[in-house]
């Protein structure tokens, strides 16, 4: 059987990338799948979070999820630490990864930055955590963006390394869904880098909650260059921030970037840019108020968690109590 998990940090504001390279196909992909989606407060305190904004960005954050259309009764929506197979399931994995493997984890890299003695050990361990979210549901089929690519192959390896020393068939080898064409949302400043909740430059990101204005000022001030609109992709050789706008734009109208040119091909900017701020505000505009109207709710949020946590603990019990077995630990 197919099983879709996938997590969100709450942490900063939801930006376009989260919503074209995950939510987007997370929305798309209830229905048709039995899903799991979460809010990974735990990954969220590998770096210092203020209690009170850690408490105030995870309702935020699944306020977000439910105003972008997740069905929080067919869906099971919530936050990590409601449920503590998470962390018990990641403790066994942190004995079966291998050093090695996370010392190639690029995101850890990137997060510890020159200041690698002074990281979490828990930034480390980053990887098996996520590991351990998706296999205590035993997760078949992630949804993401291009940049988790390489921790779902750590979470293969640990699964095939796992099921090789106890010799069974326990876990399977989940398939990352990287879906549509906006897997890699760049910042609109430097099309070079991607668009994060931690840049410092607001006018790097579009997020959920900005209003019209915003999102006009943002798109008129993105980084371009002085060429119209190539009509082939080859023409967006050597521009990723055309390249970046273009598949913005195809993702909003869920064409691909050939079908796009097709279309554009030969326009300015100026004019690309108007019709791309319409479609933005047309497609952020109701979400981001719905986000506002939901999140002064919280005990309604809450609530939603609550219950999606004991959903959750149906699900990895007796995934829990099989692994316990394999291991040989005697059954609480
Ligand atoms: P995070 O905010 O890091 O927890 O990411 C949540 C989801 O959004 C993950 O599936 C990421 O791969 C995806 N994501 C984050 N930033 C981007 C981006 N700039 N472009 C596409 N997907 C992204
Ligand atoms: N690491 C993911 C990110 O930063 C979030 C995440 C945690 C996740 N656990 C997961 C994604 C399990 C998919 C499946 O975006």
């Amino acid at each position: 059987m197919n099983r879709i998990f996938s997590g969100i940090q709450p942490t900063g504001n939801l930006h376009l990338g989260n919503y074209l390279g995950a939510i987007r196909n997370w929305v798309d992909l209830q229905g048709d799948y039995e899903c799991l989606y979460c809010i990974v407060d735990l990954h969220a305190i590998t770096v210092w979070q203020d209690p009170a904004e850690l408490l105030a960005s995870t309702r935020e954050v699944t306020a977000g999820l439910i105003a972008a259309g997740i069905d929080p009764e067919k869906n099971i929506l919530f936050n990590q630490s409601q449920n503590p197979d998470h962390a018990s399931l990641a403790w066994i994995f942190n004995c079966v990864a291998r050093l090695g493997w996370l010392n190639r984890m690029t995101q850890f890299k990137e997060k510890a930055g020159k200041h690698r003695e002074n990281a979490s050990v828990g930034l480390y361990a980053y990887p098996n955590l996520m590991a351990a979210d998706i296999l205590a549901y035993k997760g078949t089929h992630v949804p993401v963006g291009d940049d988790q690519k390489q921790h779902l192959e750590l979470c293969r390896d640990i699964a095939q390394k796992f099921n090789s020393d106890f010799d069974v068939d326990c876990f399977p080898l989940v398939e990352p869904m990287i879906l549509g064409p906006a897997t890699r949302v760049m910042s609109l400043r430097d099309g070079r880098n991607k668009m994060s909740k931690s840049d410092p430059s607001e006018y790097s990101r579009i997020n959920l909650t900005d209003g019209r204005e915003d999102i006009a000022l943002k798109i008129r001030k993105a980084k371009t260059d002085p060429d119209a609109l190539p009509s082939e992709v080859a023409g967006l050789e050597g521009r990723p921030e055309a390249a970046n706008l273009v598949s913005i734009y195809s993702s909003f109208i869920s064409k691909s970037p050939e079908e796009t040119l097709a279309e554009v091909g030969g326009r300015q900017f100026s004019e690309f840019k108007r019709d791309l701020t319409e479609l933005a505000v047309s497609v952020l505009g109701p979400i981001g108020e719905e986000m506002q109207r939901l999140v002064d709710d919280s005990d309604y949020i809450d609530g939603i968690l609550r219950q999606g946590g004991t959903k959750a603990r149906v699900i990895s019990g007796p995934i829990m109590r099989e692994i316990q077995e394999i291991v040989g630990f005697v059954q609480p």
